[in-house]
């Protein structure tokens, strides 16, 4: 089996990368390796994966279609998993070009290439943030996503539309992958439990939004990569004879769109507090409005990819969270 993996440099495709790594399949990693955070975590991941003998790894630009085009035409992957996108809510709003450039353009590029070279799977992540301003939760597939609140969200809504339509056109069966605040050793440290951790240890005051009133359905990376892992032989089909109630999958195309998370509400001061205990530190807190372009809350509703593949989120977040803490304090000393 050869997968090629976009963003194998990043958290989500590093870990995925190393898991399959370690089964032995032959992986293809690109990864631009931009500067949007700390480069030298990305090369650290990149050096893990390296270790193995079946990992390649090319640096590429997803705007860079001949060159994409290329590398995939010589290893023809039979699994693509497009992971590399300029994720991040915030920054979208100040710098909406280069969200534009990799998660639309980009991904457009990658959804021409596997059409190409025929690719048996195409798996693309995508985001909770989809859900936008819905009031209905869990996030079910089915809802409605006509409200991004985010340019970043209103990228991963688009992506999800092209791939559609490619999928509608060309029978090219796809998957898009609906994470869910994703957390965990070696994660983003753009993300806010990474920066409430990096704050909590230097005894400096951190920023609570809403008044800490909002929940997420944090998920630990194990978690994500394993309902990964669990869709790579679970392709699309408009021939499938199985039906799954509130199935997601179109009626005119193999392509289905699958919510992982963990499924259950943390509050962000539960988060925080158990931060600040397995710390030890005391806490400081400056409590603000909610910020431009924030969600409110999020709650993914996984029954779906329960039913196909038995998914079932394991870690706690409590567990979690002292994982990634036992990662940090080694990796920063
Ligand atoms: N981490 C989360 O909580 C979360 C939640 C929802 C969705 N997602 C989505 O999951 C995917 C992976 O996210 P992540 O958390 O691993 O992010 P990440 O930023 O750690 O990884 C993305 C990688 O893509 C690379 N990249 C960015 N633009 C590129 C381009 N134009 N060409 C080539 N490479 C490029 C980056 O260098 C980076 O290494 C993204 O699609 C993201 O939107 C993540």
């Amino acid at each position: 089996m050869r997968i090629l993996i976009t963003g194998s440099a990043g958290f989500i495709g590093f870990h995925v990368a190393e898991k399959l790594l370690k089964k032995g399949t032959k992986v293809y990693g690109i990864d631009s390796i931009n500067n949007y955070y700390d480069v030298s975590l990305k090369k650290s991941r990149l050096s893990i994966l390296k270790k193995y003998k079946n990992f390649t790894f090319v640096k590429i630009k997803l705007e860079n279609e001949k060159k994409l085009l290329k590398y995939a035409i010589k290893f023809k992957p039979q699994i693509i998993i497009h992971l590399a996108a300029q994720a991040g809510v915030r920054n979208s709003i100040k710098n909406p070009d280069v969200y534009f450039n990799s998660n639309i353009l980009g991904t457009f590029n990658i959804l021409k290439i596997a059409n190409k070279i025929k690719t048996k799977h195409l798996l693309i992540g995508s985001s909770s943030s989809v859900y936008g301003a819905n009031k209905k939760f869990p996030f079910q597939e089915i809802d409605k996503t006509d409200h991004q609140v985010s340019f970043y969200a209103a990228t991963k809504k688009s992506t999800e539309s092209l791939a559609h339509s490619f999928s509608s056109l060309w029978k090219l069966p796809i998957t898009m992958l609906r994470f869910f605040t994703v957390y965990g050793p070696y994660g983003r440290p753009d993300m806010a439990y990474f920066i409430f951790t990096k704050k909590i240890l230097a005894g400096k005051t951190i920023k609570v939004f809403n008044k800490g009133k909002m929940y997420r359905d944090y998920t630990y990376i194990d978690d994500i990569v394993d309902g990964i892992l669990k869709l790579l032989n679970k392709v699309p089909s408009l021939n499938s004879k199985k039906k799954y109630k509130n199935d997601s999958l179109s009626p005119v195309a193999p392509f289905r769109i699958l919510n992982i998370g963990n499924t259950k509400k943390i509050f962000l001061l539960n988060f925080i507090n158990t931060l600040k205990n397995e710390l030890k530190k005391n806490l400081k807190t400056k409590y603000l409005p909610m910020q431009k372009g924030d969600v409110h809350s999020t709650l993914s509703d996984s029954s779906l990819l329960k039913k196909i593949t038995g998914y079932n989120p394991k870690t706690n977040y409590k567990v979690g969270i002292k994982k990634f803490l036992k990662w940090y304090l080694s990796y920063y000393k």
